[in-house]
């Protein structure tokens, strides 16, 4: 497994790949990988011949009063699980590197990072947008794996692609849970025992939610409150609970067609988890 830990190294690396005529396929992460990740880096090695994930806290997306400092981090670990899938390049850089003084340029994805998440992050897209396109450009992969986890992240990336004519494909993968229905996610790593135990209201408010359109239930509002039944009996403060159009995130009054999705937003206590779900199918 290469590391790769400049920019240039990246580029360079992803370049000879090319010449030599394979696919190149990215991951890319904030580290402190679970098998979220790493279903996103199996699912690369089914699309392309050589795979480089890239570990980078990225300071742009955080915003002043979030956990940026205390993101947890283990690079040992993370490269470890990485050789384990047989990822073929680990890019590691500085934030000064990505940053360097005098860096002036940042990338916005009007509308799409309006609501939901970006409406309570101010400019957390914008930092994502930024990053995630300063990795396309070094690494000009033919395919992108983003998780689905981060619902609203992956229709931006979707359309930043198609919008700055990058050419790469992006694909998004299903959610990996833990068997008791969490969503993985980094900041798990967060939770005391009783709020882990909390988080899943959660995902049982989604399963609620889908109960209840199996049922019959169409309308935004009902399905919205099963979600926040569950948020209350888990003491879990609502951030947001909407039911929107899957690819322009518009917010939508019914699931009448099948295609709708349905994101939520909670803290428990001072952690910020998210989760979603299709509605309808
Ligand atoms: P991070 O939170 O590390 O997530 C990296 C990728 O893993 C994202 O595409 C995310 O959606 C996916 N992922 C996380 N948990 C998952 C789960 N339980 N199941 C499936 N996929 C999951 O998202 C970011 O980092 C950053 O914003 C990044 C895109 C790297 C830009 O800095």
């Amino acid at each position: 497994m290469h590391l790769l830990r400049t920019p240039a190294e990246l580029s360079e690396w992803t370049e000879t790949a090319r010449r030599q005529g394979r696919r190149v396929g990215l991951v890319p992460t904030m580290g402190f990988l679970h098998r979220g990740h790493t279903s996103l880096m199996e699912a690369s090695h089914e699309r392309a011949d050589l795979t480089a994930v890239s570990i980078f806290v990225n300071p742009t997306q955080f915003g002043p009063n979030e956990d940026l400092a205390r993101y947890p981090r283990d690079l040992e670990g993370d490269l470890h699980k990485c050789r384990e899938v047989k990822v073929d390049a680990v890019f590691t850089p500085e934030a000064g590197a990505m940053y360097p003084s005098g860096h002036r340029t940042f990338v916005e994805v009007t509308k799409l990072e309006d609501g939901l998440c970006g409406g309570r992050r101010p400019g957390h897209f914008r930092g994502v947008a930024t990053v995630v396109t300063q990795l396309f450009a070094l690494a000009r992969p033919h395919v992108a794996v983003f998780g689905e986890k981060d619902w609203q992240q992956l229709q931006i990336v979707r359309r930043l692609a198609v919008d700055l004519h990058l050419g790469v494909e992006v694909v998004g993968m299903p959610i990996v849970r833990e068997a008791d229905g969490l969503a993985m996610s980094s900041r798990n790593a967060y939770l005391s025992g009783p709020e882990r135990t909390r988080a899943l209201a959660l995902s049982r408010g989604l399963q609620a939610a889908r109960a209840r359109w199996a049922a019959g239930e169409r309308g935004a509002p009902a399905l919205c409150d099963a979600v926040r039944g569950e948020l209350r009996a888990g003491e879990v403060r609502e951030d947001y609970v909407e039911l929107v159009d899957p690819s322009t995130l518009e917010p939508l009054e019914r699931a009448d067609r099948g295609d709708a999705r349905l994101l939520v937003a909670g803290f428990v206590g001072k952690t910020r988890l998210i989760d979603n779900t299709a509605i309808g199918c």
